[in-house]
């Protein structure tokens, strides 16, 4: 597969953290940091942050995303917050089905669908995450959860759409504990995913998808990681709060 037919992208995932002027603060420090950047750089911040980010990224290379949103276009959804309502304030990418929100929050493999299914509607970029829990992996049945996931997540979803989804493995157990898959595992994954994509779109699709790699990526680790052939940048949590590591990741991808 030829990695140089896709575009790497890093993305930060905040997560819950940083209150606007925290927020405000990260930005201003990351924008001449990767303002060189040949990798495309985004993000995903509390909904609290989208209008102060969105502000402070303005003429900058740095997309914004969010990292949730619900299925319905509107109604009665206490607390939710829909696709429509980013894409009006001018959010690009939109974090479906993290981990988190499937272990947390109810998340299933069809709420995912039909959130990404919304995203895409109302014209959003959607970073699709998909992983295994470690019992998995002890279990021997990471690839054919990990395509199934994926399968799932994409039904009813056209080759046309498919290039507004970027797909993040994150194997659940490398998620903020230190412990990161080996590079090998990670690119193993990512191109059984894409093998997946293949499977179901076609080989131009599969050469075309950004698959990205997260858990436990740091400025340590990042460039391993991100030269693998079929690693396409990463999904970054704690190593995306500060400035300078997120830097140092987003060089690694912009040479990978
Ligand atoms: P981590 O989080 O980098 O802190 O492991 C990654 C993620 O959850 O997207």
């Amino acid at each position: 597969m030829n990695k140089a037919l896709r575009k790497a992208i890093i993305a930060g995932n905040w997560k819950m953290n940083k209150t606007r002027p925290e927020a405000k603060e990260l930005i201003e420090a990351l924008k001449p940091l990767v303002k060189d950047a040949s990798c495309e750089v985004v993000a995903c911040v509390p909904f609290t942050n989208l209008e102060t980010v969105l502000a402070a990224a303005e003429g900058s290379n740095i997309k914004v995303g969010a990292q949730n949103c619900h299925f319905e276009t509107s109604g009665a959804f206490t607390g939710e917050i829909s696709a429509d309502m980013l894409k009006e304030m001018g959010v690009e990418y939109v974090i479906i089905g993290h981990s988190e929100r499937r272990q947390y929050f109810g998340e299933t493999d069809e709420t995912v669908n039909k959130r990404l299914k919304a995203a895409l509607n109302a014209g959003l970029k959607v970073i699709l995450c998909v992983g295994e829990m470690l019992a998995d992996r002890e279990n021997g049945i990471t690839a054919e959860l990990v395509a199934l996931q994926t399968k799932i997540a994409l039904k009813d979803v056209s080759a046309e759409e498919l290039k507004n989804v970027v797909i993040a493995y994150e194997p659940v157990w490398a998620i903020g504990t230190g412990k990161t898959a080996t590079a090998q595992q990670a690119n193993e994954v990512c191109a059984i995913i894409r093998g997946v994509i293949e499977s179901l779109y076609g080989k131009a699709a599969a050469d075309g998808i950004t698959v990205q790699y997260g858990g436990s990526m740091n400025a340590k680790n990042a460039e391993e990681l991100v030269a693998q052939p079929d690693v396409d940048g990463g999904l970054i949590g704690g190593a995306s709060l500060k400035a300078e590591d997120f830097s140092v990741i987003v060089k690694a991808a912009s040479n990978g």
